[in-house]
């Protein structure tokens, strides 16, 4: 059979609320023409984010009903533990309430001034911590990965070669981390290989760099390796995951993504030593560390949602689901990023509204004509996100201008996501209408939550 169906069947329903395009244009100016200021309520089709939005199983509901929530010592945690050092071989496992306040403990030790953190592409929350620590993260993806709408199968791969000249110039003892994020969301979803992952450890073993995975989305990576890197279409994708953290001297994750988790996350190391640090820090802003920032019954619910996951079904949908998107996207001339990635589906706002110059925000702008067509909340990742500003106050551009609409996992069907293709079709053959965009009030970090902005 060709045709691939939703590997569940659904038991509990949620209302999706109506609303009209004369609503939704007051309800986008009244939130400042920021997503993130528009309630849940007055949004059709919500793709802000695959984060914590996900549907949760019966299994995973179940889970939840036993879970002990004992201040220490509970039998969910150990539970959690073991499923976490099966799956990474990782020793020890740090519980924290989601992916930042891992990373927050991670760079609170390893960062600090006139340190560096490199990675493929640090997502902006890693970004924001290893700032605020002092130290400076960079970022060194591949050439292949700067082009949205240029295919190639490993576009979130890191250039070795960039990172073996930064060691030269930095020198390796300035460096306290590599983190590789799979998949790269910030730059479009996009799988890392194995081959990268191993060269990138070749390079960490020879400079004594410490190598953590963000690995939010593992098990997508993980499946984009079986379906397009040599070597790996017979093995399963638990085998493949479990060598993808092999490399790894430790990882950070957000339970919220690949886990089905609505809030959670975690640390996990093969160092000791850095696990005390890690747990003293834990105790003093999460919680004792058989619960880290969470519940016994979260502790369950993660420790499921990794096991189920892997199942070589659901990723199939869910890989093919994003791609079925893309490819309707694609087939009419929208730009969007190529291949399509492992959550969401990148449009390229640059290209769809070539007549908005960059400091007029075109991501930002494609995100209001969206959510004012179609009831469609999308999120921009461009220059609002990672702009930054020059001495003389010129923004200075984010590489690429991408509008980002993630799936949640579980919760749309086949119908939703033709809607969606339909609205952004609509918008695309009115593209010359929409307007750019200029902030009116801003936060001096991860402004893109916060912002205020009004068309020009
Ligand atoms: N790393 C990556 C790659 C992420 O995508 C995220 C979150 C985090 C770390 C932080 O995890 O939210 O649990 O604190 N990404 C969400 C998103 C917010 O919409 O992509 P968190």
């Amino acid at each position: 059979m060709n045709t691939i169906i939703e590997p569940f069947r659904i038991k509990s329903v949620e209302p999706i609320y109506f609303n009209n395009k004369e609503e939704r244009i007051a309800i986008l100016k009244k939130a400042f023409y920021n997503p993130f200021l528009i309630h849940s309520n007055d949004v059709l089709i919500d793709l802000l984010t695959d984060s914590g939005t996900s549907a949760m199983s019966s299994n995973q509901w179940a889970g939840i009903m036993q879970g002990d929530e004992s201040y220490a010592g509970s039998p969910s945690f150990f539970r959690f533990e073991e499923t976490i050092q099966q799956l990474t071989g990782l020793p020890f496992v740090i519980p924290t309430h989601q992916g930042r306040a891992s990373e927050k403990i991670l760079f609170s030790i390893l960062g600090g001034k006139g340190k560096y953190i490199v990675s493929n592409t640090l997502f902006d929350t890693t970004r924001a911590n290893i700032d605020f620590s002092g130290a400076e993260g960079v970022d060194l993806i591949c050439e292949e990965g700067k082009y949205p709408t240029i295919p190639a199968p490993f576009k979130g791969n890191m250039d070795t070669g960039l990172f073996e000249k930064f060691i030269a110039e930095k020198g390796a003892a300035n460096i306290s981390a590599c983190i590789i994020t799979v998949t790269n969301n910030s730059g479009g979803g996009q799988p890392v290989s194995m081959a990268n992952i191993r060269e990138i450890k070749n390079i960490c073993v020879e400079f004594n760099i410490p190598l953590f995975i963000d690995a939010c989305r593992f098990a997508e990576n993980s499946y984009f390796i079986k379906l397009r890197e040599e070597g790996y279409a017979d093995k399963s994708v638990t085998e493949i995951a479990k060598e993808l953290f092999s490399y790894a001297d430790g990882c950070t994750m957000s339970a919220k993504k690949d886990a089905f988790a609505n809030i959670g996350g975690f640390l996990a190391m093969h160092n000791e030593q850095l696990a005390k640090e890690c747990r003293n820090l834990l105790i003093m802003t999460e919680g004792f560390p058989t619960y880290g920032g969470l519940a016994g019954r979260d502790l369950e619910a993660i420790a499921i949602g990794l096991r189920e996951v892997l199942d070589e079904h659901y990723l199939q949908y869910r890989i093919r689901s994003i791609e079925y998107l893309t490819n309707k996207l694609i087939d009419v001339g929208v730009p969007v990023m190529q291949p399509a990635g492992g959550h969401a589906v990148y449009i390229d706002a640059k290209a769809f509204l070539n007549h908005i110059p960059v400091d007029q925000y075109p991501g930002q702008a494609l995100v209001g004509a969206l959510y004012v067509e179609g009831g469609i909340r999308s999120v921009e990742i461009g220059s609002l996100m990672f702009g930054k500003y020059d001495e003389d106050g010129k923004l200075i551009p984010s590489q690429m201008e991408l509008v980002r609409l993630a799936i949640p996992r579980r919760v749309y069907t086949q119908s939703h996501i033709d809607y969606v293709a339909e609205v952004i079709i609509e918008v695309f053959n009115k593209r010359n209408e929409i307007k750019g965009l200029k902030i009116i009030e801003e936060a001096s970090t991860l402004r893109h939550f916060t912002a205020k902005l009004e068309t020009i």
